[in-house]
């Protein structure tokens, strides 16, 4: 059976997977770029940055993934239903290459993009969601890609394999938690931490 996998999912050291005031200019709010800093620094992001413990994670995203479902909250600044001209924040050809589901109370048609993203909006409890998404990823694995409230829900709901979570050495102390309502979440999971020279620590949660 194809597992669900999140990667890359960076939280500060208080837990808010985005600071708070999301908007078009400020996609990650008073967060701004902080929380994805050790990203932008690998060769995953950047053909001339790092190749070490960093790039050896971040480059985890891409391999085996069938479909990624993300929330409203990812595909675009608060208030994107409103506006039929949105298509996401990554152009015409965004870097998924897969169908995308977003979950949403306001679906609208599919947008079918260059590279072979196609974003569908679906209204529907995560386990619905994974089951459409499984069928379309065709035996690949499934990306939960956030934010913190959708990867929350299928943490509440027990549907994710693995976790990649990045711990960053900062403290946001506003903007929306990850770990609220999963009390002893880790039961579930081998739990792995690895830090790396950059500062940022990677744990990984396996079932
Ligand atoms: N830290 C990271 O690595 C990372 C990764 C990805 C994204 N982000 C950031 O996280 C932020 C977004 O996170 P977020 O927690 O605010 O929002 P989110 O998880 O992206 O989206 C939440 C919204 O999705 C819709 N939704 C969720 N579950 C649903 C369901 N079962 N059925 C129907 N609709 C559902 C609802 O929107 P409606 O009610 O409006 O329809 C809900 O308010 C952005 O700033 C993004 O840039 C961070």
């Amino acid at each position: 059976m194809s597992r669900v996998r999140v990667h890359n999912f960076s939280i500060s050291l208080d837990g808010f997977g985005t600071g708070d005031g999301q908007s078009l200019e400020a996609p990650f709010g008073h967060a701004g770029q902080r929380l994805h800093a050790w990203m932008f620094a690998t060769r995953f992001w950047d053909d001339a940055g790092t190749a070490g413990v960093d790039n050896a994670f971040a480059e985890r995203h891409e391999p085996g993934i069938g479909a990624e479902i993300m929330g409203a909250g990812k595909f675009g600044p608060p208030g994107w239903q409103d506006d039929a001209e949105w298509r996401g924040w990554w152009g015409p050809n965004p870097p998924f290459h897969t169908p995308v589901y977003v979950l949403t109370h306001r679906p609208r048609p599919p947008l079918e993009m260059d590279g072979g993203t196609t974003f569908h909006f679906v209204d529907a409890e995560p386990v619905d969601a994974l089951a459409v998404a499984r069928e379309a990823a065709d035996d690949q694995d499934i990306r939960i890609g956030g934010g913190a409230t959708t990867l929350r829900e299928f943490l509440a709901a027990g549907l994710v394999d693995h976790l990649h979570v990045v711990q960053v050495p900062i403290v946001l102390g506003r903007g929306v938690r990850l770990w609220d309502g999963l009390e002893a979440l880790e039961e579930q999971y081998d739990v792995e931490a690895v830090s790396s020279p950059s500062g940022v620590t990677h744990l990984t949660f396996t079932r």
